[in-house]
């Protein structure tokens, strides 16, 4: 369909069928996330949107895929595009149209409780997997969603917390990466909770309008985090073009099956501020006099500071048409916002020639989608394999085949599949760390728990009584659905003990512990540890055995004070439902390890967010006044030693790099050569160093500019060619924009921001 045809159909409605397309409204079915009824009269169906980044969050199940930060460890962006195409079909399969997602914040804040959703702390490798994560789920027919644009670093006050940046740095580290993704051809983008220096994001005209709609020239929609919209005049004028929810709280917990809490206040503070506002606040506000019921603030609840303003749901419904009606919203605004809706739809063939909702949810008619195929079974396992990043190996790894193996961890019946919140998917078939250890062990092993599970925490348990549905009928109870682990296993007949869990490990050949932390939406992450008592328990099991290896499944970095006793340490994420097999696969070196560290790991007081005006923020406000120097950036510039750094990654081979050379203004060659006895996976990083900036501002001793990988037989070498991205080149001037200063720039080729192997200059 043409422009001019979007235009057609747009001219034909009402204006309540207009504002009916730009507001969310009750799913009958209560399968999605989001949902927009459609003018049926014109020919526009319904709209369903879903969450998530890791896998398709309807009612019913869907492959459940490792976390962000497993996926960007690949440094593998072709499984990235295949598993945006997977997402895409299994949405199809699952009668969804918008896909939320791919999370594309930067990693700024360690302890942020949703980094599991994000990729990494540099913008040009963020940019890279979100662009084609995009591009995957947008060829499956199906609108990609990335958010929360934009500087949504943190989880604590979410829904009000200011983000205090200048504009260089919001240009250099926070928007590029949702430029890429709009490039890829993002049909929307989610506009996040927060505040950018005082603004809400939703009516930040200059991010939406001037910035994204303008400069970048995104011609989708701009849909709001569900109740992230402040106002109704303001936003829609500011650019923004969907509401969502577009219901009242109490709606909506009813749609998804959860039990609103009954006794809501309906006289707090809140209902008297929603009284004194004008644009249909009050009306929301009646709608929804429970508004305490989405979580009671008095429950000590840890999610209360990461919640949005349950009032805020029904703004557009309310009040939009007599806004336009008064002329404080000119109709052609209103125009523009339906047809770039429409025009996102169309563009993924939402509206070819369906006129009411059909199975194959809309888009790409011929193509009814897929779910759970061997396929997306098989690339959920080779992403979550590729995205295990070996941090450190003595020699233990790869395990013999014949070892005698000690499984140890509270969690080792249970995958991890990912953290609490909007992105909890509910997998057909999982596998736990002991099955996959199990089904590839020759010797014998056994499994000692150490400790009673480590539960993960869920958004939605304290939302609502009712529990999610799962995969089996059951409810969910945690995060990652592990109602399927036994919660009463006893290990040799007794109550798990770290007792036991030494006795095990002195046994056996190996002891390999799996930990975990606990992330959610929502909430931040109050420590690097590890919970509960997982790192006194990796410190015994090592004290027993010397040949202890650490499995750390974790949202991001963590703090390792065991590290010095252990003989080998994987960082395996959230693995999502190939936990086992993944796990094993490294391990026994089926596979080589082939991550690489989307950010730093350190102690949490080396971050420049240990400061609390950055992180997380003081009287409203979060200052990102360490600029540019954020992750890997940090640590360079002020010459510390991170615990290690982005990039790093041990592979079961060995690598020699040779005979760096810049091939062009914007490419570099190196050989790279195996020089093990075993075939592996390298991947090379190029990092640039520019000429001193003629400004104040501190700038990083390098930035990552590209990256490309090789596989290499034993003895086998290649040349490996790296196109580098301009914006590592250059600097964003207050006054000039985007600038490249003239002089040598230094192209450091190596395996990481701190192993640099080789150089070469490129003059400018
Ligand atoms: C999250 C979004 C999500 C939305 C719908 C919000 O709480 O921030 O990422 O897409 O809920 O579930």
């Amino acid at each position: 369909m043409s422009t001019e045809d979007v235009a057609a159909i747009a001219e034909e409605l009402t204006l309540a069928e207009k504002v009916g397309l730009v507001h969310g409204a009750t799913d009958a079915d209560g399968t999605a996330t989001g949902f927009v009824p459609g003018v049926e009269r014109v020919g526009v169906p319904p709209v369903r949107l879903t969450d998530g980044p890791l896998g398709v969050r309807t009612d019913e199940p869907a492959t459940a895929f490792p976390a962000s930060p497993a996926l960007a460890a690949t440094f593998d962006t072709d499984l990235a595009e295949r598993m945006g195409r997977a997402l895409g079909r299994e949405a199809t399969a699952r009668n969804q149209d918008v896909l939320l997602g791919p999370g594309t914040n930067l990693i700024r804040v360690p302890h942020c409780g949703r980094n599991f959703e994000y990729f990494s702390e540099d913008p040009v490798h963020s940019g890279a997997f979100a662009a084609s994560v995009v591009d995957g789920i947008q060829s499956a027919g199906v609108v990609a969603t990335p958010k929360h644009y934009v500087a949504n670093n943190q989880e604590t006050r979410r829904a009000e917390v200011s983000a205090e940046v200048d504009e260089p740095v919001l240009r250099e580290l926070y928007l590029p990466a949702f430029r890429d993704a709009v490039e890829a051809g993002a049909g929307s983008v989610m506009s996040s909770y927060n505040r950018v220096n005082g603004t809400y994001v939703s009516e930040h005209e200059r991010l939406l309008t001037e910035v994204l709609k303008g400069e970048w020239g995104f011609d989708g929609y701009v849909v709001s985090d569900w109740f992230g919209t402040e106002s109704v005049v303001e936003s829609v004028n500011a650019g923004l073009d969907l509401q969502m929810p577009g219901i009242s709280a109490s709606e909506l917990l009813d749609s998804m099956g959860m039990s609103p809490d009954e006794e809501g206040d309906g006289d707090d503070a809140s209902d008297t501020a929603a009284e004194a506002n004008d644009e249909g606040d009050s009306a929301a506000a009646d709608a929804d006099d429970e508004a305490g019921s989405i979580l009671d603030p008095d429950d000590g609840s840890d999610f209360v500071d990461g919640m949005p303003d349950p009032r805020s749901g029904g703004r557009y419904a309310e009040a939009l048409v007599p806004a336009v009606e008064r002329g404080d919203v000119p109709e052609s605004r209103l125009d523009d916002m339906v047809t770039r809706i429409l025009g996102s739809l169309d563009a993924v063939g939402h509206l070819d020639g369906v006129t009411e909702s059909e199975p194959t949810g809309g888009g790409s008619s011929d193509d009814a989608g897929a779910i759970d195929t061997p396929e997306h079974r098989r690339l959920a396992v080779e992403i979550a394999t590729r995205g295990t990043v070996l941090l450190k190996n003595d020699g233990v790894l790869p395990l013999a085949d014949d070892a005698d193996v000690a499984v140890i961890g509270p969690n080792v019946d249970e995958a991890v599949l990912g953290g609490g919140g909007s992105s909890e998917v509910t997998p057909f078939a999982q596998t736990a760390p002991r099955e996959g250890i199990e089904a590839r062990a020759e010797g014998a092993v056994s499994v000692a728990r150490g400790l009673p599970r480590v539960e993960g925490v869920s958004l939605f348990d304290a939302m609502g009584e009712g529990g999610e549905d799962t995969a089996d009928g059951g409810e969910a109870d945690t995060a990652d659905g592990s109602e399927n682990a036994d919660e009463t296993a006893i290990d040799d007949g007794r109550e798990p003990d770290v007792e036991g869990a030494v006795t095990a490990a002195a046994a056996a050949d190996v002891a390999v512990v799996f930990v975990r932390d606990r992330a959610t939406e929502a909430a931040d992450r109050d420590s690097l540890r590890l919970p509960e008592r997982q790192d006194k328990l990796i410190a015994a099991v090592a004290d027993a055995n010397d040949r202890t290896v650490v499995v750390a499944n974790a949202s991001g970095p963590i703090e390792t004070p065991w590290l010095g006793d252990v003989a080998a340490v994987l960082a395996g994420w959230y693995p999502g439902q190939a936990h086992g097999e993944a796990t094993a696969a490294v391990l026994y070196g089926d596979a080589d390890p082939g991550g690489r560290l989307p950010v730093t790991f350190a102690p949490a007081e080396a971050y420049p967010t240990a400061d609390e005006r950055r992180f997380p923020g003081v009287d409203g406000e979060a200052a990102y006044d360490e600029g540019l120097l954020v992750g890997y950036r940090h640590f360079d510039a002020a010459g510390d030693e991170p615990t290690y750094p982005f990039g790093h990654g041990l592979s079961y081979a060995e690598f020699r790099y040779e005979d760096v050379e810049a091939v062009g203004p914007s490419t570099v060659e190196v050989t790279v050569a195996n020089v093990a006895d075993r075939a592996g996976r390298e991947v090379v990083q190029a990092y640039v160093d520019s000429p001193d900036a003629p400004d104040e501002r501190a700038r990083p001793p390098r930035e990552l500019a590209g990256f490309a990988a090789v596989e290499l037989g034993p003895g086998e070498s290649a040349t490996v060619e790296i196109g580098l991205d301009e914006r590592a080149f250059g600097r964003y001037d207050a006054s000039h924009g985007w600038t490249v200063d003239a002089g040598p720039h230094v192209v450091s080729v190596g395996r990481s921001s701190r192993d640099r192997r080789g150089s070469a200059t490129i003059e400018r």
